[in-house]
């Protein structure tokens, strides 16, 4: 790849900022009851990692990795599971992590599925949504910052597993 060209999106403080309102809100809504943070791997890991801080100590942490991409900046519209959660949900009040709701099938299907498993509640917060990428509708109850339809890396977001690490969010000029 040559030298990447990155316009930065959000920074680092930004982020941070924004992720402390949402956690009040979400802190609001869930109250002090315990809590399971599904973080969807591997985008999430930065933003579940800050968020959590944020929210008390009745928090569960469980993972699962889905994938709607083959590499690369567009989406393939298939689903597959490659990671399942290591403990049950039924009962529990859920809250998915997302990094970003792009075509919204990944949030979808996994809805749906996790509806499957009775938890008492449900509700997805993603730090970033495309409203121009979507190609379904899916529900997203709390959303850090609406983005324009451009390809964007750091802060967990990848492009060809590189970039994850960036403190910030920045939009790649140059995907090759
Ligand atoms: C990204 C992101 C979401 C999904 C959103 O994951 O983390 O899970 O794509 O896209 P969609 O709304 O079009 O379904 P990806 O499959 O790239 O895996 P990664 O998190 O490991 O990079």
């Amino acid at each position: 790849m040559t030298e990447p060209q990155l316009d930065i999106l959000y920074t680092e403080d930004q982020i941070q900022a924004r992720i402390k309102d949402l956690s009040l809100q979400i802190r609001r809504d869930y109250g002090d009851e315990p809590m399971v943070l599904i973080g969807v791997l591997k985008g999430s890991l930065m933003f579940l990692a800050d968020l959590s801080r944020h929210l008390g100590h009745q928090v569960r942490i469980d993972f699962m990795q889905l994938s709607s991409y083959e590499g690369g900046t567009s989406s393939t519209g298939v689903v597959q599971i490659r990671k399942d959660l290591d403990q049950t949900i039924e009962g529990e009040r859920v809250l998915i992590v997302e990094d970003i709701v792009d075509t919204g099938l990944t949030l979808a299907h996994l809805r749906e599925l996790l509806m499957t498993r009775h938890p008492s509640m449900l509700r997805a917060v993603s730090l970033l949504r495309k409203p121009e990428a979507a190609k379904v509708e899916a529900t997203c109850e709390y959303v850090g910052f609406e983005i324009p339809n451009q390809f964007v890396v750091g802060y967990g977001l990848d492009y060809r597993e590189r970039f994850r690490n960036l403190p910030y969010i920045g939009i790649l000029l140059n995907p090759d």
